[in-house]
């Protein structure tokens, strides 16, 4: 049989049917699949640049090994992640998957590591579920739940009473609207209505006016990265916070790659989240230094971070493997894996596959004259508390 013939025969196979077996001179690819484009785009942004600084600081070689990141743009539309994956798989032989960009992206992809058996880093997308869709998918973004428990017990211990919900009408807005209700009313607060709001090109205007007539004392909001700008220019247009109504959220709305462009609007919001570009420590600083000196001044965010560990968490199963790129493998030592963060110390919870990592406490504050996050508070090695639950 010729190559062609060979090929035709293997993707008539399917995936699972396929040798993977690696010669040692043979590269690892690593598939990365994001939305480069469309309104996602800037987290594929973030999170190319944040793997590309990855491998430039640790080499392209681990145990032996020459590694090949193979960079594919789903534009945010699941049928296409789908695709790109199985082409990955079936075509290039990739030994992981990563990236998945939005919820419903990692979703599309998720039956296929199962089925080739080949590990799925999620670096972006954050519904508590995803890592149920398979044994092979680890995780280093967080969990919605992750982020919003700290921060619907502080809100009840600070003199917030009342509140609205409103988030984006999918897996993690329902996750965050979920997580907030219950453990703010469980602590004595009162939600006063639950407003959800389409994913693409929301018009928030509606549904702010709605808030500023039941007049709560905060309305906590989760939009995703990218959206932020949308949902602030609307809050300001509104005049919520003239009316006396407070603002706070998951990061995600205060997202350090858009923050500074949203003005004084956003000046003491409260968020709950797992990374700030403001975070102090040394190994943060040399992160935000060289991710900015790569990339035209460009500041890392939460998206940028999970890419950055996202390889780190590959380097670190192959260096234990010993360059053994076999699936099984790879996943049982990304179970093991332990590092240090530029957001703080991290593992991976070899139960679920989640990442367990410190939450912040952050409001935004103007230092040196940019806008930040600034973290005052942590809650310490948080894991994802719907999996905590059963
Ligand atoms: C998701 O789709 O899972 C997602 C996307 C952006 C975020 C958080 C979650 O900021």
């Amino acid at each position: 049989m010729n190559r062609r013939t060979v090929l035709v025969a293997s993707l008539l196979a399917g995936a699972a049917a396929l040798p993977t077996t690696l010669r040692a001179e043979d590269a690892v690819k690593i598939g990365l699949i994001l939305p480069m484009t469309g309104p996602f785009a800037s987290t594929g942004r973030q999170v190319e640049a944040a793997a590309r600084l990855f491998m430039a600081q640790n080499g392209d070689t681990v145990a032996g090994r020459k590694i090949e990141l193979i960079l594919k743009d789903d534009g945010g539309v699941a049928d296409q992640t789908k695709r790109i994956a199985q082409e990955l798989i079936v075509n290039d032989k990739v030994s992981v998957l990563a990236g998945f960009g939005l919820t419903p992206l990692a979703f599309a992809a998720a039956p296929l590591a199962t089925q080739a058996k080949v590990p799925m880093v999620v670096v972006a997308a954050a519904t508590s579920v995803i890592t149920e869709r398979s044994p092979y998918i680890a995780r280093t973004s967080f969990t919605l739940p992750q982020a919003t428990v700290p921060l619907a017990e502080w809100a009840a211990k600070n003199g917030i009473e009342s509140v609205v919900t409103v988030v984006s009408d999918y897996g993690p807005g329902v996750d965050a609207e979920t997580a907030f209700t219950t453990r703010f009313t469980a602590a004595g607060g009162k939600v006063l209505e639950t407003i959800r709001v389409p994913v693409a090109n929301p018009d928030f205007a509606p549904f702010l006016q709605r808030v500023r007539d039941l007049k709560p004392s905060a309305v906590f909001v989760f939009v995703p990265s990218g959206i932020g700008s949308a949902f602030m220019k609307q809050f300001k247009e509104r005049g919520l916070a003239e009316a006396g109504i407070k603002l706070i959220g998951t990061g995600d709305v205060t997202d350090d790659d858009i923050l500074d462009a949203m003005g004084d609007v956003a000046l003491g919001t409260i968020t709950t989240h797992h990374y700030s570009a403001a975070h102090d420590s040394p190994e943060n600083k040399a992160f935000v230094e060289a991710f900015e000196a790569a990339n035209k001044g460009m500041r890392p965010n939460f998206m940028g971070v999970g890419g950055y560990d996202g390889m780190r968490l590959i380097y670190e199963a192959l260096k234990a493997t010993g360059g053994d790129p076999d699936g099984d493998k790879l996943i049982e030592a990304m179970k093991q894996a332990k590092w240090t963060s530029p957001r703080g110390p991290v593992a991976i919870d070899p139960r679920t596959r989640d990442i367990v990592q410190n939450i912040y406490f952050r409001e935004v504050e103007r230092v040196d004259g940019q806008l930040y996050n600034v973290e005052f508070d942590a809650v310490e090695a948080v894991k994802d508390p719907v999996k905590e639950a059963h």
